[in-house]
């Protein structure tokens, strides 16, 4: 329904100014009712597009919803995000990938992204819920990685440093990673990862890689669980940013971390990794489900798990939980 307003608005984006409903008819092999309408669906979508009786047609301002259009215009990646699709509202993306991977062969999906405008269900770690109202970036990633199940955590690393390194490449703040996945600025999350597995035996049949980035977010949107504060990229910057830009510069980063990992090049993640982490050499409390204790993060070891050594010198290792810096 939307592919000829998209090739129409393809027209108008690459004009330098108003473009007459007969040049687009011609170039389309469409009639200028159809131009028309197609143009009203752009509108709907959110384009700014005048239309005057003598010049046609004028698009004056983009969409500023995260409609693939736009990310695809910015994107420079060989798998990830070659196929997206959009969901103006959906309870998760995640909901929405695991059925898709289970209508077809997850092979063929490989790289696709989801992108939801709102998720009216969203989840978090540990099934925790996950506040995404419009304004956020929230997407899943469906991949099939030919990695063992126990390097799945290697996926997890890399779709944090990806959101790391985009949000210091594109705003210059300086972005770090909680363990275990939690992307912060100072002391204030701004974004999470999540990993979702489907196995078969060592092997993996698909992973989910869920990423949710408090973008243009106000802060009387978002959430303020105790102990952790939580903050968005408009907050800090006091200004909204392009979340299309965003998005592609986090596709491209993860990409090259992802074919890293597909290449067996694990000790180059885990060394970023551990170059934006904020938790190693802090004093820790972690609470698991089964105890709480406080030490210093010394290290991650090679399945992703923390290392942690207690005031008795005893060093355990936390697969998950919750990690406070204190
Ligand atoms: C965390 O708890 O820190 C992880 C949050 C992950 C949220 C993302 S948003 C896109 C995807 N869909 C969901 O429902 N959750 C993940």
């Amino acid at each position: 329904m939307y592919q000829m307003a998209f090739r129409v608005l393809e027209i108008l984006d690459g004009a330098a100014g108003p473009v007459s409903g007969d040049v687009i008819t011609s170039r389309l092999g469409i009639s200028r009712s159809t131009v028309w309408k197609q143009v009203q669906l752009l509108k709907e979508m959110g384009y700014d597009i005048s239309a005057s009786p003598g010049e046609g047609y004028l698009l004056r301002k983009a969409s500023d919803r995260l409609l693939p259009y736009e990310v695809h215009k910015r994107l420079r990646t060989t798998l990830i995000g070659k196929q997206m699709r959009y969901y103006p509202s959906t309870p998760s993306t995640s909901g929405i990938a695991r059925d898709l991977c289970i209508q077809s062969d997850p092979k063929d999906l490989n790289g696709l992204v989801l992108i939801a405008e709102e998720q009216t269900g969203g989840v978090g770690r540990l099934g925790r819920v996950w506040v995404s109202p419009a304004g956020g970036i929230w997407v899943s990633i469906i991949l099939t990685p030919g990695i063992a199940v126990g390097r799945a955590f290697m996926i997890t690393m890399a779709g944090s440093i990806a959101v790391a390194r985009a949000i210091r490449k594109e705003y210059d703040l300086g972005a770090l990673i909680k363990w275990p996945n939690d992307i912060q600025i100072g002391d204030r999350k701004v974004a999470g990862i999540l990993l979702e597995l489907s196995t078969e035996g060592d092997a993996i049949r698909y992973c989910l890689l869920g990423i949710g980035v408090d973008a243009n977010i106000k802060p009387d949107e978002l959430p303020h669980p105790l102990p952790q504060r939580i903050t968005s990229l408009s907050t800090e910057l006091g200004r909204d940013v392009d979340r299309a830009a965003l998005l592609a510069r986090i596709l491209k980063e993860f990409e090259s971390r992802y074919l890293l990992i597909e290449s067996g090049e694990y000790e180059t993640i885990v060394l970023e990794w551990k170059s934006l982490s904020s938790t190693l050499d802090q004093r820790v409390q972690i609470t698991t489900m089964r105890s709480r204790f406080e030490g210093e993060a010394i290290d991650i070891d090679e399945f992703g798990a923390l290392l942690v050594r207690r005031d008795s010198g005893k060093v355990e290792r936390v697969i998950a939980g919750d990690c406070l810096h204190t």
